[in-house]
């Protein structure tokens, strides 16, 4: 049996008549850049979101660096982050000219510990050198909710708000996810996420989209994306080409119809991995905060012998991911730069141990105790040398 990572095939399959009826409108009015589609589902998500906004750009990367632009974020700006993300959280702020700045992340919910925000926060306050050489104190702050779970956003908040720190949540990952009943992307200034084709909700090509309850700043957006024109050829800044295109708009207006269900599909199969893996040594589960709705865009189990798991179950058809096998703040492309680093140790730690199970609402129970049966009997091969974890199970929790 085969287990894939995800299946994008089948869910196409599953809702092939909307799909093809949606894009014949499209390619039926010629709308294909920005226009009545994309407008229609900017309208669609963000009610999805609860916010008053929605602008459609052409990528997760793009929403967040026009998110970043439209907010002042310029060169010689510090940006806080944290260094277990997709590169683009990091790229977005590069591509601006301002600075990312890493902080580590909770050990359970491998987001941005907010103690972590804080401190570097009153570090920077306290700061000993010469005024002349002292940085201004950073512009915004990006959690990222990372797997499908929110970050703790009560006190990134009022941490942010404290110290004058605009808040752009990643939500990326994290379409129809809570915090406390606020949906992702309502609860900071902005919200931005992808519709890469793998995600919950994703596009047949690039997409992406910023929410914010900001209406002034839902307008720089959409100047941002559009040339800066307020009308045609009439430019009032100098923005850049990001619009959404007409078919991505029209495929994300059928799929969002069916992502509650998708989204609660993930969430049992998250407890059937919960159940089936919980008594298995030296792995850690998942852990879903009490007060957060997880979306389970990744199921990322823990292990010291990832690696050589990760090749055990591809030897046996079954396909896992990484996310992410290099902290940013070590990756060759920043290896440059004058980042900072502070103290981020477990972003070092986790990211040799974390591995991604095959994870996708059609995913049936057959192939998820397949994934259960070869992950057991890898750990009972004595071929594998097995360090304990067990020190470390208080971070388990299992999705009973
Ligand atoms: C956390 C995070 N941020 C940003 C992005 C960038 O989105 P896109 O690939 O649509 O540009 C992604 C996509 O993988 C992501 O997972």
């Amino acid at each position: 049996m085969k287990v894939p990572f995800l299946d994008l095939k089948t869910q196409y399959e599953s809702i092939k008549d909307e799909i093809n009826a949606a894009i014949q409108e499209v390619l039926d009015s010629c709308a294909f850049a920005g226009g009545p589609f994309v407008q229609a589902f900017e309208k669609q998500f963000a009610e999805f979101c609860g916010c008053d906004h929605c602008i459609g750009v052409g990528s997760g990367t793009e929403a967040l660096w026009l998110a970043l632009l439209a907010l002042g974020v310029g060169p010689g700006d510090e940006v806080i982050t944290v260094p277990n993300t997709f590169i683009a959280t990091a790229e977005a702020i590069s591509f601006c000219g301002a600075t990312p700045v890493f902080v580590d992340i909770d050990e359970k919910t491998y987001t941005m510990d907010p103690q972590k925000l804080e401190d570097y926060l009153q570090a920077r306050l306290h700061d000993s050198r010469p005024p002349g050489l002292q940085a201004a104190m950073p512009k915004a702050v990006i959690p990222v909710h990372l797997y499908g779970q929110t970050a703790d956003m009560d006190p990134i908040m009022a941490i942010a708000r404290k110290h004058g720190l605009y808040v752009i949540e990643d939500a990326c990952q994290a379409h129809g996810a809570e915090y406390k009943g606020q949906p992702a992307g309502s609860i900071g200034d902005a919200g931005c996420f992808s519709f890469y084709p793998g995600k919950n909700l994703g596009a047949y090509g690039e997409a992406g989209a910023v929410t914010t309850n900001n209406t002034q700043l839902a307008g720089q957006i959409a100047l941002l994306r559009d040339h800066g024109q307020s009308e045609k050829y009439y430019h009032d800044k100098i923005g850049w080409n990001a619009r959404m295109d007409g078919i991505q708009g029209a495929v994300l207006g059928v799929k969002l119809n069916h992502l509650s269900a998708w989204n609660q599909a993930r969430r049992q199969r998250a407890e059937v991995y919960g159940n089936l893996l919980s008594g298995i040594n030296n792995l850690i589960l998942p852990y879903n905060a009490d007060d957060t709705a997880h979306v389970y865009h990744v199921y990322a189990i823990r292990t010291r012998n990832r690696d050589a798991l990760l090749r055990y179950l591809a030897d046996n058809n079954i396909y896992c991911g990484i996310h992410y096998p290099v902290p940013i703040h070590l990756q060759a492309a920043y290896s440059n730069s004058n980042i900072q680093n502070n103290g981020l140790d477990v972003s070092k730690r986790v990211c040799s141990e974390l591995l991604s199970l095959p994870m996708f609402p059609e995913l049936t129970q057959e192939q998820q105790i397949r994934v259960r049966d070869k992950i057991q009997e890898y750990n009972l091969s004595p071929q594998y040398d097995l360090p304990d974890l067990r020190g470390r199970q208080s971070a388990q929790r299992t999705q009973s």
